[in-house]
This record gives C-alpha cells, sequence and structure tokens, in this order.
C-alpha cells in the first residue's frame, strides 16, 4: 500500500458501478414529497468518485457543469478518459479531498453528491469534506450522503476488525490483498463451525459471512478492508452536517417515503407519537434495524406551502423505464412485499406505457377520476421511481442539448463492452441519468449502431464478440459449449431484446 492512501484501499480497483441517487433529477420528486423546494442543478460535484461511471453518465446527460475527485490516480485516469470521450467537459481530478476542497478555482454547487464514501474515510477527512459543503454549497443546495448505519451493523463491526487484524497479522506481508481478504474470510468461516457464543449472540452475522462469500472481492476490499470504516447513527450524521448549515431532508431512496413499505401499523403510530423529526428518524432506524442510509441534506430548506409543492410538482416530468406488460403491480420494503392498488397504479402506467416523457398535471388529467387525489399520484410516482420502473425526465431543450455528449459516452461505453469491463448501465439524455442495460443488450446496440439491422446479425456480432475473448454464454448455470448454440442463443437474446427493450432505449434517448 503506498503512503497516498491514508489507508484507504488502493492496490485493488473499484468496482465500475453507477448509482442513481447522484442524479440531481432524481432528488426533486424525492424533495418535493417532503415538503422541500428543489434547487435547479447548473453545477454539481462528486467527491470519491470511483471508476467515474457515475459522474460521467450525469455529466454527459445533464445540462449541469460536474466537477469530481478521486484520489486513485487509476481511478481517476479511468474516469477523465471517459470525460474526454463524452465531450461532456467534466474537470475530474485524482487529488485528495484535502487537496481538491481547498482548491481556489471550483465554483460553488447545487449538489454534492457523495457514495460510498463517508464511512470509509478519516474523521479528519469528514472535516474536510464538511468544510467543503459549507464554504461551497450554494444556499438551497442539496447533499446527497450515503453511509453505513447503526443498530443494522453493530455485529459487522467485529466481525470487520476480525477480518482486517487477519489480513495484516496472519498472512505473509507483500501479499496481494484479493487472496488476503479469500483468506480471512475463509477463516472466519472456520471460526463460525466452532460456534462461538458471538455467533448465538447474533445470529444474523452468519448470513452476513455468507454474503461477503459470494461477494466481488473488488467490493470487497474497499467496503470491509479499509483503515477507516464506521458506521455512524442517524443523529451523528445529521448533527455533523447540521454544523455545516445542513438540515434533513428525506430519504434519497425513494421507496423509504411509503410508510407501509417499511413499517407495521403499530410502529408508524409510535413513531407519529414522536413530535421531533430527528428523532423519529433514529428511532425508524431501529424498527427496520438500518445498516445503510441514503439521505438529502439541504442548506436552508425551504418549506412549500401546499399550493407551492402542488404546482412545482405538476411540472415535473416522467417517463415510463419499465416495459409496461413487465412491471408488478407489488412493492418490496422491510415490511414485506406489499401489493399495490390496482385502480390508481394501472391507470397511470396505461397512461405512460408509450414512454413520452408527461408532466405530473398530464398524467394527472389523464387518469381523470381514477386517481382521486394529489397525494395519491405523487405516492404512485415515488413508489414506481423507488421500482426502478420510472424517471423523472428532463425538460425537452435540456435533453436536446445532452444527446450529443450522451451518444459518445455510450459509444465509448459499449466499446468497452466488447471486453466485459462490467459497466451495466448507459447514460439517457431524457433522465439526465443512467439506465441499466447489460453486456449483451450493449453488444446488440453496438451492432446495430455499426449498421446491422437484424436480431440474427446483432447475435451474430456479439458472439463474434464472445469468441475473441474466448467466452462462451452462460443460461441458468449452465455454460453453452458448442459455437451454434451460443449463437442460437445470443439470436434469441436479441429477439427479446429487439421486442422487449428498444423501444425504451430508443425513447430514453439510448438507441
Ligand atoms: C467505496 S468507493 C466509492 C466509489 C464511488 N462513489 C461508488 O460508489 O462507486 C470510495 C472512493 O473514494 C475514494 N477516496 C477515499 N478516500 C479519499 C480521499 N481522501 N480523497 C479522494 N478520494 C478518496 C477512493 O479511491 C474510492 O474510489
Amino acid at each position: 500500500m503506498t503512503d497516498w492512501t491514508s489507508g484507504y484501499v488502493a492496490d485493488l480497483e473499484y468496482s465500475y458501478g453507477y448509482f442513481d441517487e447522484l442524479n440531481p433529477l432524481r432528488a426533486r420528486l424525492a424533495l418535493l414529497n417532503s415538503g422541500f423546494a428543489p434547487p435547479a442543478c447548473e453545477s454539481a460535484c462528486e467527491l470519491g468518485f470511483g471508476q467515474g461511471v457515475s459522474v460521467n453518465i450525469h455529466a454527459a446527460a445533464t445540462g449541469a457543469q460536474w466537477w469530481g475527485s478521486d484520489f486513485n490516480p487509476a481511478h481517476a485516469a479511468f474516469a477523465r478518459e471517459l470525460a474526454v470521450a463524452s465531450g461532456s467537459g467534466a474537470r475530474l481530478v485524482d487529488e485528495a479531498f484535502a487537496d481538491f476542497c481547498t482548491r481556489q478555482d471550483l465554483p460553488d454547487f447545487d449538489f454534492i453528491g457523495l457514495h460510498g464514501v463517508w464511512s470509509w474515510v478519516s474523521d479528519q477527512n469528514r472535516s474536510v469534506i464538511l468544510d467543503f459543503i459549507r464554504r461551497r454549497l450554494k444556499p438551497g443546495g442539496v447533499v446527497y450522503i450515503s453511509y453505513n448505519t447503526l443498530p443494522g451493523h453493530t455485529a459487522t463491526v467485529p466481525l470487520r476488525q476480525l477480518l482486517v487484524r487477519h489480513a495484516e497479522t496472519m498472512q505473509a506481508p507483500g501479499q496481494a490483498l484479493a487472496p488476503r481478504i479469500d483468506a480471512a474470510l475463509e477463516f472466519a468461516q472456520r471460526l463460525f463451525e466452532q460456534n462461538p457464543a458471538f455467533l448465538a449472540a447474533n445470529p444474523q452475522i452468519g448470513a452476513r459471512l455468507e454474503r461477503m462469500l459470494k461477494e466481488d472481492r473488488r467490493y470487497l476490499a474497499h467496503e470491509y478492508f479499509n483503515r477507516d470504516w464506521r458506521p455512524m447513527p442517524f443523529g451523528e450524521v445529521a448533527q455533523a452536517l447540521g454544523e455545516a448549515k445542513l438540515s434533513f431532508a428525506g430519504s434519497a431512496h425513494h421507496l423509504d417515503h411509503v410508510e407501509v413499505l417499511n413499517l407495521t401499523e403499530g410502529q408508524g403510530a409510535f413513531l407519529r407519537e414522536l413530535p421531533d423529526a430527528l428523532f423519529r428518524e433514529t428511532v425508524r432506524d431501529f424498527m427496520i434495524n438500518q445498516q445503510f442510509r441514503r439521505d438529502y441534506f439541504i442548506k436552508g430548506p425551504r418549506r412549500l406551502t401546499a399550493l407551492d409543492l402542488r404546482e412545482i410538482a405538476r411540472r415535473e416530468r416522467f417517463i415510463l423505464t419499465g416495459r409496461r406488460e413487465a412491471i408488478a403491480l407489488t412493492a418490496t420494503g422491510p415490511a414485506g412485499e406489499v401489493g399495490l392498488r390496482q385502480e390508481i397504479y394501472e391507470p397511470v402506467l396505461d397512461v405512460l406505457s408509450d414512454h413520452r416523457p408527461r408532466t405530473f398535471e398530464e398524467i394527472e388529467h389523464a387518469c381523470g377520476a381514477q386517481v382521486r387525489t394529489f397525494a395519491e399520484l405523487l405516492e404512485a410516482l415515488m413508489v414506481l421511481i423507488g421500482k426502478k420502473d420510472l424517471a423523472p425526465a428532463q425538460s425537452d431543450d435540456v435533453i436536446a442539448k445532452a444527446r450529443p455528449a450522451a451518444r459518445n459516452l455510450n459509444q465509448r461505453l459499449m466499446a468497452s463492452a466488447r471486453s466485459d469491463q462490467g459497466i451495466g448501465a448507459l447514460a439517457s439524455p431524457v433522465t439526465g441519468g443512467g439506465i441499466p442495460v447489460s453486456r449483451f443488450e450493449q453488444l446488440f446496440l453496438l451492432a446495430r449502431a455499426q449498421g446491422w439491422s437484424s436480431p440474427a446479425d446483432w447475435g451474430a456480432f456479439a458472439w463474434n464478440c464472445l469468441t475473441e475473448l474466448d467466452q462462451r454464454v452462460i443460461v441458468g448455470d449452465q455454460v453453452l459449449e458448442g459455437g451454434e448454440e451460443n449463437l442460437a442463443e445470443l439470436t434469441r437474446q436479441a429477439g427479446a431484446f429487439a421486442e422487449e427493450r428498444l423501444a425504451i432505449l430508443s425513447a430514453t434517448g439510448i438507441a
């Protein structure tokens, strides 16, 4: 490990995930649902952007000027390559927070996002981040922050300590991190086979270890093997951000806003008795044994009157990103699976089924008497966004401006699908964010962009890409060995893609 890392894992690069919570447009309805005015977003910043997939998608697909920093030079180099390919103008650097946050040439930001960073850095770095937010977030601006929390992670603390100590003390110095992680996990597994009293007192930790054993080692390295790993109770985070003049503005996970998905009736009633909103949030974390929080905070929250709230919400636009026929009328939260009211969701989904962006007001009018109240429609849209069947949409002007950079970025990302880099999203100029697109789907799109017109051609193109790398298609847990079998399966998948996905990818400006 080299010394610029502040104890952060640097010898295994992070994975190429995309996180739509970092899309500022997605914050708007959640903030409105909490009663707050959402800001327009002209300038945004992501701290600790990893491989930079999210920041590049957002920079290419929105009209905002994005900045970002990640001190791992391998991450920053890849992220910058994407920024150049897209032409988005994103300013992405490989500076440590302490250097980046004190730069003199930064603008003030409407949105600052940090995903998977807060719990994994030192107290000193958290202070640097807070100071940056205090100075650089505009009044009315929004912070998106995710972090490991308590009480859900209580038993993980000693397990993580054990794994880290094993990796540090029981293995040959100089050994690479991935095999050290494997050995530490195997040790913990053998320890748990001895039925230690810790396991009996915390039975759920056995399942956590089982899940860890199946995880990508790059994810585990960054999640658990840093010097710093500190789950923080909500109240402590709210207090720290409060000192930077921020107020809690609600969860960034839209399904968290819907009580019936999260709490029993009794739990809901118990919480409603608590007058203090922040304390209520702490108690709610006990109710659901919260492990990981995704929160929005605002600097100077402006609580809207009921009338203003309705007027702003009615101008927001939405597009259906799921296939109408495939959308299940159920949603799942900590309280289990809940059926969604057919009489509300069916008409809303029908109105949106042509995948054209529509305003809240247009949906409301089209549904007529079927959706009786503003609150019912608001909740339905929140749930559909939380289920990832629906996304907020930008204005036509912004969509038109974002198209070229989104197209350039997507070409670069689809090219990397040939070598299976593991990037599972493409940029939508319509939603200002990423849409999940699997590797094979990206290869079909690439074939299409190169002029191949039939699913049979797309399947053959994908099969050529796989044979280059000596790869085979896997169906279930079976590897298809013969060339004909592979080609037939890829052609079948390309056919399904043409029928079920192409219209949505075209409507979202990706195809
Ligand atoms: C767990 S990863 C999350 C990456 C990305 N936000 C995501 O969710 O995919 C944390 C990232 O923060 C970066 N990081 C950690 N400490 C940092 C520091 N002091 N300055 C800049 N970047 C840092 C790491 O290099 C890493 O890429």
